[in-house]
């Protein structure tokens, strides 16, 4: 399953591309669909364009959450403004602060230039909160602050700096478990989730699978310059039934790859075109929250920083103990280590044999 890290500062194109691509490839940004559920996110959106209101976008991975997080900035009355998004889970914790206020020249070793964050880049704007749930407590109260007052400083300045944004954020966790769970601030939550608009998975919208996969052929035909205009009614029940845990990327990727195996002189995608990999629902959590370790590590990696080898390793256990759904004999077998050292690592690192099952 590809996983992007959606961060400004690393992948993401820059504003002028943003721009330029809204207006070249309108395509690119529509929400396709016509199921209920999907016209009932599209009501939504709707809802919120003429106003400021605090919007929370909730869903499973890859359903869609930063597309509609683009439309309520783009067709809303901000969009004249900049739109910048920060993944908050993807940052790592020393750096989430300057990212979002920025800092002063001199204001630390290596701050050689001063630096706008993300608060003042958005200013008039939207400020994209994106993968809120994994901003720590401290990052929590921060901007919880910062919403309240509706200013803030640079790291190492005194100057109070006054803000304007719209804040829209998204979460694939119920923020209210993770309230329970003492995960996240209950104000915070009052605050940045006054308007829910909850994007349901594609296995419960099946109806939209067709027009999806259809709009998805003649885009990646297009890019592909193959002459694939259709897909065999078999191909189409079992991309139906299937039940997409990765949900929309997931079915984008596994057309663009149908499309890119299948041989040149067919003119219909067939099922042998596709592999359907069967994860099961109850390991989707855990697969997710294996790549959001490993995302973390990918952008630390092209940081150019040193990753202690703690953080590393948690990531692999987390791993082994998912394939071995928690099985920890087996986990250390596969590991190479025995299973007192798994346990105190498990214990060191809070992982619960449990998170895997
Ligand atoms: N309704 C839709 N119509 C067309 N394309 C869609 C739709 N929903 C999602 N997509 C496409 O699927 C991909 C994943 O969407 P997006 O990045 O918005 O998901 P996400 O919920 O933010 O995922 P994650 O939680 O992994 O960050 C994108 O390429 C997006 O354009
Ligand atoms: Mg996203």
């Amino acid at each position: 399953m590809e996983k992007h890290v959606t961060t400004e500062t690393t992948e993401r194109p820059s504003e002028f591309q943003q721009e330029f691509r809204l207006r070249e490839e309108p395509d690119l940004w529509r929400i396709i669909g016509s199921s209920k559920e999907i016209k009932d996110v599209l009501e939504n959106i709707q809802i919120v364009l003429e106003s400021d209101i605090p919007v929370i976008i909730q869903g499973e991975t890859g359903t869609g959450k930063e597309l509609v997080a683009r439309a309520v900035h783009y067709r809303g009355i901000r969009s004249k403004n900049p739109f910048y998004a920060i993944n908050c889970a993807a940052i790592p914790e020393n750096l989430i602060e300057s990212e979002l206020f920025g800092y002063e020249k001199g204001s630390f070793t290596g701050a050689t230039q001063q630096y706008i964050g993300k608060f003042e880049k958005a200013n008039g704007g939207t400020l994209f909160l994106d993968e809120v749930n994994g901003m720590s407590l401290t990052t929590q109260s921060k901007i919880l602050r910062v919403i309240e007052e509706q200013c803030f400083e640079r790291v190492g300045g005194n100057k109070s700096i006054k803000t304007d944004v719209r804040i829209v954020s998204a979460s694939n966790q119920d923020l209210l478990e993770e309230i329970q769970e003492n995960r996240f601030r209950e104000d915070l939550y009052y605050r940045i989730a006054v308007f829910k608009i909850e994007i349901p998975p594609l296995r419960k919208r099946q109806d939209d699978i067709p027009e999806l996969v259809h709009c998805f052929v003649k885009r990646y035909n297009t890019l592909s310059g193959k002459r694939i205009n259709n897909v065999d009614p078999s191909t189409m029940e079992k991309l139906v039934q299937y039940h997409w845990p990765g949900n929309i990327r997931q079915l984008q990727n596994a057309i663009r790859r149908a499309i890119l195996v299948a041989v040149t002189n067919h003119d219909v995608l067939l099922p042998e075109h596709f592999d359907f990999p069967d994860v099961k629902e109850s390991n989707l959590k855990m697969v997710e929250s294996l790549e959001f370790g490993l995302s973390k590590l990918e952008v630390s990696l092209k940081r150019g920083e040193v990753i202690p080898l703690s953080e590393v390793e948690e990531v692999f256990i987390r791993q082994a103990l998912s394939i071995t759904q928690g099985n920890i004999s087996e986990a250390a077998e596969k590991l190479g280590v025995s299973r007192s050292t798994i346990y105190r690592k498990m214990e060191d690192y809070g992982i619960k044999a449990d998170d895997s099952k």
